[in-house]
């Protein structure tokens, strides 16, 4: 397997730091931007990898870190809105950015993170939206060697969805869920990283857009009763109706830091379900959600429990 020079934006957050430790274990120089290199430190200790300090938005930036790289990677993506982080800026602006910057610095082939159902024509929410049209635009950029992702919802130990669920689930007895019906079809992060990596060695991918949809489809509902059953709780989980799911992303909208949004509530108007998932065609074998889970559920909870048994011992 040859050797390459990779340059990754996103690299810090959940796909991210999974993809660059498996690159880095391969034997690949991975230069990480991020614009918190202080946060991220512990990146530095994969092999060959470098943390690098810098403005992604800024184009002369970009230039300077694509030179001598053979390929760029870009996972960047906002489920929500804030004044200084809009979608267009994020999924739109940022991979033309991207692109230039890779013509500029001579880099031929670019990885772009999508969505799953991320349409530039009927995305129904701006997310699914703006997504469409990065999409789009990095696809019909034919002097580049392109290939798109579109995952449905990611999970993994430590990832953001699973997780989430998993502490509100331990603080509430009864949890109202918006859209419990929406369906979802959770992959697996290392099967989506296998996914990237696949790419960057196989040329019949350059061109090609790529759905990623784990073996099994579940309601919203399910996904989070079985979070709980995971949990070893029992907890009720109510589905909200319609008019309900809508004013809750609106109030919890207007929340300083967003956790459900309208946006978020119009993106789970379509199933994150795949027309065609190519996992199987890429060679990978789709995991499980019951696969890694639970274990990772049970660690958790036996760790908080020796935790809690230390600090009794201690009082005592
Ligand atoms: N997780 C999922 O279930 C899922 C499903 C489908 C698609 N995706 C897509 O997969 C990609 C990675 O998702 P993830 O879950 O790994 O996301 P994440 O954990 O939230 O990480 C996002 C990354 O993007 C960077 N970033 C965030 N806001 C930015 C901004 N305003 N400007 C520039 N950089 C910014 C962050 O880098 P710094 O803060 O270090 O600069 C971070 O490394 C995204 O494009 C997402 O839309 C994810």
């Amino acid at each position: 397997m040859n050797t390459q020079t990779l340059c990754v934006l996103g690299g810090t957050g959940f796909v991210g730091r999974h993809l660059v430790t498996r690159l880095a274990n391969q034997g690949h120089r991975v230069k990480v931007l991020t614009r918190h290199p202080q946060r991220h430190r512990e990146i530095e200790i994969l092999p060959g990898t470098t943390l690098v300090g810098a403005d992604t938005h800024d184009p002369t930036a970009l230039q300077e870190q694509f030179a001598g790289c053979d390929a760029v990677i870009n996972l960047v993506g906002v489920l929500h809105e804030y004044p200084k982080q809009t979608f267009r800026a994020v999924h739109v602006e940022l991979p033309g950015k991207i692109m230039e910057a890779c013509r500029v610095a001579g880099v031929k082939r670019l990885l772009h993170m999508s969505a799953l159902h991320a349409d530039a024509a009927q995305g129904p929410s701006q997310y699914l939206f703006t997504k469409g049209e990065g999409e789009q635009a990095v696809l019909a950029a034919r002097d580049l060697a392109v290939t798109v992702f579109k995952p449905s919802i990611i999970f993994g130990p430590d990832d953001n969805f699973y997780n989430q669920f998993a502490g509100m689930l331990k603080f509430s007895l009864v949890l109202p869920l918006a859209c419990p019906n929406s369906r979802f079809a959770p992959v697996y992060v290392e099967d989506v990283v296998a996914a990237f990596e696949r790419a960057l060695h196989d040329k019949s991918t350059i061109g090609q857009s790529y759905e990623l949809c784990g073996p099994q489809v579940f309601t919203f509902k399910e996904i989070v009763e079985d979070i709980a059953r995971m949990l070893g709780l029992k907890r009720w989980v109510v589905g909200l109706p319609d008019g309900l799911a809508r004013l809750q992303g609106k109030i919890f909208g207007m929340l300083p830091v967003k956790i459900f949004t309208t946006d978020n509530y119009l993106s789970l108007q379509v199933d994150s379900v795949c027309t065609c998932n190519s996992l199987e065609a890429l060679g990978i074998t789709p995991h499980s959600v019951e696969s890694i889970m639970p274990t990772h559920f049970a660690d958790r909870t036996q760790r908080r429990r020796y935790d809690a048994l230390r600090r009794e011992a201690r009082r005592n």
